[in-house]
């Protein structure tokens, strides 16, 4: 996501191509984008970048938000659901992807029902091999589960995110349905990159982050400063102790983290190796 949007402005296409290539010779196999973000250029770009590595990867791409000049608006009118999710399906699988995972987004009108059977034909097709859904509340889970089985839920959860271990973590692992986390570096305030004195452009959504001071800023990298004193932890960078956590939570949380360099992917995966 950050390649294309919500981190400030997109960052260079062939540098970016560049690195989605370098973590599949890395060993990654999973990549996470969605048709909001752009929207469209980061499906694109993942598209391009993984066309040459067919059948060697997964991608997975949400749809369902709906949005006016990169705005999300209101809900999607159940009459034209089916259609859109068809027409959706179609420009996705003959444009850009191989192998998709198709995930579907909060907000909506249309019973979840009608969205999982339209899924359910197009596995039956062999279209689309799972689907999912980002950041729904367990009753929609459910539903959802019952008409077609859900491979995974994608949902915030990290260090500084711990809600879903309420309600969703366990529904999850009574169903047998895998998590993904989104933002498990907190955004990057769990890397210890952030201090208070961090500015954010406009197209950086952290600008209009509410409730975030230059007070708690502080607080977070203190706390930091405290847990690498530790001696386990003392020589890991703090991207690596966040997604260790999540690691060691549950092994099927898969965590999703983001980064536009090569230096922090290669940290990132050092830990997750
Ligand atoms: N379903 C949803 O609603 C939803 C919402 C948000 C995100 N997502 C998905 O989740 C993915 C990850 O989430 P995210 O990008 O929001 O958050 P994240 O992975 O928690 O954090 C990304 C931030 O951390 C920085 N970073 C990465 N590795 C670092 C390291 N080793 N040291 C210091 N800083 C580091 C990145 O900066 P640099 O780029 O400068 O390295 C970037 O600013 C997205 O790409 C997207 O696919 C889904």
């Amino acid at each position: 996501m950050g390649m294309s949007h919500g981190y400030g402005p997109p960052a260079d296409k062939k540098e970016m191509i560049s690195l989605i290539r370098s973590a599949v010779e890395r060993g990654v196999t999973l990549f996470d984008t969605a048709e909001i973000y752009g929207p469209f250029s980061n499906e694109e770009l993942v598209g391009e970048a993984l066309s040459p590595l067919r059948g060697q990867v997964f991608i997975a791409t949400k749809f369902w938000v709906n949005y006016n000049a990169g705005r999300e608006t209101s809900a999607e009118q159940p009459s034209r659901a089916n259609q859109k999710i068809h027409r959706r399906f179609a420009q996705t699988f003959a444009n850009r992807f191989h192998r998709p995972l198709l995930s579907t987004s909060r907000r909506s009108a249309v019973p979840i029902e009608d969205v999982a059977g339209t899924i359910k034909d197009l596995i039956r097709e062999g279209k689309i091999k799972h689907w999912g859904l980002s950041e729904a509340g367990v009753k929609t889970i459910r539903r959802a589960h019952a008409v077609q089985p859900l491979t995974a839920v994608e949902s915030e959860y990290s260090l500084w995110w711990r809600r879903p271990e309420e309600e969703l973590i366990p529904t999850l692992e009574e169903l047998g349905i895998g998590l993904v986390p989104f933002s498990p570096l907190g955004k990057g305030f769990l890397t210890g990159s952030i201090t208070k004195d961090s500015k954010f452009g406009k197209s950086d959504f952290r600008s209009i982050v509410r409730d975030l001071t230059p007070k708690h800023l502080q607080q977070i990298r203190l706390w930091w400063i405290y847990l690498k004193k530790r001696p386990e932890q003392k020589n890991a960078a703090s991207a690596q102790i966040a997604l260790a956590w999540l690691l060691a939570q549950k092994p099927w949380i898969v965590p999703i983290p983001g980064t536009t360099k090569l230096n922090r992917l290669e940290e990132i995966l050092e830990q997750q190796m």
